[in-house]
Order: structure tokens, then sequence, then C-alpha cells
């Protein structure tokens, strides 16, 4: 196969999460259902939450401060500020200027929001990597950051699965990873989640979402394989990234890969345990963070991982948009200097009871 390989990627990485967080047994207690299907159903934990003065716009310009600062260039060495995130705060206004506000950045730089509910981050990614590849970029770097904030309306079905973060990459030379040019799309327009203009929170067509996340899945990784056996290929990649609505609709994805492709039950809970399940660990502190959800698996798995390593990462956004992605980790990935991102938001935050929730949302 060919990969497409260059020596562009993925130069700095920083994340944000935000400062307060309901576990899910407390929202279970709130609302009387059995913890055990937030838990076990669904299998969630924590459900990350914006206290004073968070947004969605602090998230993205704490992930990107982080990013910039590991990265070393100058803001005049940026040619491109590209937000993917479906929590927009104006329907005109990119999201790009609310964090380019923040970060003091103004010039010679192209600015915009990317919008695909939360497959938007990939595609903010996908093309700064695409613009470094064009020769357009004239040697400058891309700021690249999905945030999001993603609360359902209270009682409804996906209130266990809200969360939020934020994820920042400085996408430019390859010392973090390299993102391979070619990946695998597959799109098909579907009402499985959307939000109509003026409403707060999203409608869900709850069964189809999982259907068409589970199609996505089937479709791309059927493209990666090129026709030779699924598992074979999967054996190169040292760990396989998903996007993560809730822990359980990845585990489904997999057992339905491990149909599609005949596996035995074996071979499916093998690359689910050794694979899958080990790039979702920030996302039990964080919850579905949209766009960054599967950044954030990417950056769990990235963090230590030995140059050369490689790695799938899978998208998903309802509509639906979806696109797999390779990479090989390069040189900065073995110290991992992101991780203490994670490990200072989680020691500092604050765990709320359902009271305080209840007050926050209202009802
Ligand atoms: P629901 O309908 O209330 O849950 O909400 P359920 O009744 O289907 O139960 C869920 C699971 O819990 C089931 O397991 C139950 O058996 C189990 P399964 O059969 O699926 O294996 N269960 C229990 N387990 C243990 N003890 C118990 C118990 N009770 C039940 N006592 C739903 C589920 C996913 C529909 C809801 O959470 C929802 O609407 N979520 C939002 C939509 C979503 O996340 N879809 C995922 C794919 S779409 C996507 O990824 C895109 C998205 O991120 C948005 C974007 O792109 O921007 C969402």
């Amino acid at each position: 196969m060919n990969t497409g390989s260059t020596n562009l990627g993925i130069a700095s990485l920083g994340l944000k999460l935000p400062s307060r967080y309901l576990d899910v047994r407390d929202l279970a207690a709130l609302r009387g259902v059995d913890p055990d299907k937030f838990t076990k159903g669904l299998g969630c934990h924590e459900i990350a939450l914006c206290g004073e003065g968070e947004s969605v716009v602090t998230l993205a310009a704490g992930a990107a401060k982080r990013a910039l600062a590991r990265w070393g260039g100058s803001p005049r060495d940026l040619g491109l500020l590209v937000v993917g995130t479906e929590t927009a705060q104006d329907m005109s206004r990119p999201l790009s200027a609310f964090v380019a506000d923040e970060l003091g950045l103004r010039g010679a730089i192209r600015s915009y929001e990317t919008k695909h509910a939360c497959y938007g981050g990939t595609v903010a990614l996908r093309q700064a990597l695409e613009w470094k590849a064009s020769g357009a970029s004239r040697g400058k770097a891309a700021l690249v950051i999905a945030s999001d904030v993603a609360l359902y309306a209270p009682k409804d079905p996906g209130e266990p699965t809200q969360g939020a973060a934020a994820v920042a990459f400085v996408v430019d030379d390859a010392s973090v990873a390299a993102v391979d040019l070619e990946s695998f799309a597959w799109a098909e327009p579907a009402f499985d989640f959307w939000r109509p203009v003026g409403e707060s929170f999203p409608r869900v067509d709850g069964p189809l979402s999982l259907e068409c996340y589970e199609k996505a899945t089937t479709e791309c990784f059927r493209q990666l394989a090129d026709g030779k056996p699924l598992d074979e290929v999967l054996a190169a990649f040292s760990a396989v990234c998903f996007h993560v609505p809730f822990p359980k609709m990845v585990k489904k994805a997999v057992m339905k890969l491990g149909e599609a492709n005949g596996w035995s039950e074996g071979v499916t809970s093998a690359l689910f345990e050794s694979k899958v399940m080990p790039a979702m660990d920030w996302n039990r502190h964080t919850g579905n963070s949209y766009t960054a959800a599967l950044w954030t698996g990417v950056a769990k798995v990235l963090a230590g991982a030995e140059q050369g390593a490689r790695f799938a990462a899978f998208s998903y956004g309802s509509g639906f948009g979806s696109e797999l992605l390779t990479l090989t980790a390069g040189p900065k990935a073995k110290e991992g200097a992101w991780k203490a991102d994670v490990a200072q938001d989680l020691a500092s935050r604050t765990r709320i009871d359902a009271e305080t929730y209840l007050a926050y949302r209202g009802a």
C-alpha cells in the first residue's frame, strides 16, 4: 500500500480539560437510573464540565497555548489557524476569530472554522496537512484546534455521554507524528444527530446513530485493508484509536468489524483489549468531547510511543462523514510532554455533586 508518507505532521501537541466534572453514578442517582446502565451499559465514567468563565473558546485557547509553548516557533511562523468545532458561538463569525483574540494572533494568517459534527477537527487537521503538502504554506506552520463542549438537553438519553475538552496541534514537521497523506473516507447523508439553527441542544436518533457509526467503521477499515485480511493489516499498528461518543460504542464497532471480517470472538476481544481500549483512558475522564474525542485518544497513545510506531485513527461525525487516518510516531512522542496537560488538569479539577449539576443545567 502506498501510504503517501511525508515528513509532514504534528510538530507539537497540547490539551485542555475543563475545571469541573460529574461522576456518571451521581447523574444516575439524580435521574433515578441504575448506575450500571451508564457505567456498564454505555461504559461511561466522568463528564467534564466547564466552570465559571470557561467555554469552548477558553478550552481551545488553553490547548493552543500549551501546543505553541512546546513548539518554539513564533506567531509570525503561523500561516493558518483552523478550529474544528460544533459548539459554534456564532452563525457567521468563526470560532477561530474568538480564539485568535485570546491568543493575540493577527496578520498574515488564514483563519477559519470547520464544521462537520465530531469530524470537524479531523477535517481541520487534514486541510492543514494538505495545505502544507501543496506548497501553499510557503514554509509556514498551521495551528489546528479541535474544541467542544458536548451538552444534551437535561434528561436526554445522551446526558450520561456529555463531556468537554480541546486538543491543539501545530502542523509542520513530523516531530511528534507523521500523518500519511493517503486516508480512507466514507460519507453518507443521514439525520442521526443534528442541531437545528437556534436550538441549544442536539436532536438525536440514537439507534440510527449507532448504525451509521458502525457502517462508517466497516467501510473505512475495508478501504484500509484493500483486499488483504484486516487483522493482518491491523497487526502493524500499535494502537487503533476511535472517535469515542461513549466507550461501549467503540466496543460495538470493533465487534462489527469482527463480524464483517469473520474473526473469532478471541481475535476481536484481543484487538479491542490490546489496541483499542488503552487509547480511551483519557476519554473516560472527559466524556464525549465531540471533535476532540478522537484526538484525545491519539494523544494518549502517542505519549510514550517509540519512534516509528504506527497508529490508526478513525474519525466519525454525525451527518455523516468519517475518515481513517494513519500516523507514525516521531522522535518527540516518546517524551510525551502533553501528558503533563492532562495530569495537571485532572489534579486541579473539582468533582461537583448532583445538586450543583442541577443548578448548572437548570433542570
Ligand atoms: P438509551 O437508549 O437510553 O440506552 O441511550 P439503551 O436502553 O440502548 O441502553 C444502553 C446500553 O445499556 C444497552 O446495552 C443496555 O442493554 C444497557 P447494549 O444492548 O447496547 O449493549 N443497559 C444496562 N446495562 C447494565 N445494567 C443496566 C442496564 N440498563 C441498560 N441496568 C444512546 C443510548 C446511545 C441512544 C444515548 O446515550 C444517546 O442518544 N447518545 C447520543 C448519541 C450517540 O452517542 N451516538 C453514538 C454514535 S453517533 C456519534 O458518535 C456522533 C456524536 O459523537 C455526535 C457528533 O458526531 O457530533 C454523538
